[in-house]
């Protein structure tokens, strides 16, 4: 019997999804200047949306971990690389992008950051799964939009891009 806990998504799914949220994002008449992705996770989706909204990509990278050595989590999350930018985004759209809102920590610190680093942009999110669950973080009041790809159990996630052996993956 398969184990129902866990999600096995593919390069294909998470495209597909991706796909159907860029085709609702269009019919809500939504139209970003620009995408931002949340690294690590939220590079891969953040590429492949621009295969569907067609806007040049931003990034700012975080990690849960305070050491080096990636074991000691750390309360909130730290920024290992922000937004500097020679684009003035004052009045711009931006769709921030990640892979997963889990119990929503990263994106209540991203946003409330990004908020208060340019608070003359407008800023949406976009999440590939979304976990039904009580979630700690909050979405700030500002955001725009808040677009999710999927709504999912609270069940461990298998990206296809964590996969060793990617011809073995979901098998
Ligand atoms: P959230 O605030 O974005 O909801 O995530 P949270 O901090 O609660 O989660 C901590 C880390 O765990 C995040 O990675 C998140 O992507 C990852 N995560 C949560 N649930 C799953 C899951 O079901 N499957 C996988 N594969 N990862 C999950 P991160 O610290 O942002 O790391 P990075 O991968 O973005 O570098
Ligand atoms: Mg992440």
């Amino acid at each position: 019997m398969p184990n129902i806990q866990q999600y096995n998504f593919t390069y294909n799914n998470i495209h597909n999804t991706i796909r159907n949220t860029a085709k609702a994002i269009a019919e809500r008449g939504y139209e970003p200047d620009y995408l931002l992705a949340i690294g690590g996770g939220g590079l891969i989706p953040a590429r492949i949306m621009r295969s569907y909204i067609n806007r040049p990509i931003l990034i700012v990278s975080l990690s849960r971990y305070s050491d080096e050595t990636g074991t000691a989590p750390a309360s909130q999350p730290i920024k290992l690389q922000w937004l500097e930018t020679d684009i003035d985004l004052t009045g711009k759209k931006v769709l921030v992008i990640d892979e997963v809102d889990d119990e929503r920590t990263t994106l209540e610190f991203t946003l409330q950051h990004l908020f208060e680093s340019h608070p003359g942009a407008e800023f949406s999110a976009f999440v590939v799964h979304n976990k039904k669950k009580e979630k700690k973080g909050k979405l700030p009041e500002q955001l725009k939009h808040f677009f999710v790809g999927e709504e999912i159990e609270d069940y461990w996630i298998n990206y296809a891009w964590d996969a060793e052996n990617i011809d073995m993956f979901g098998k």
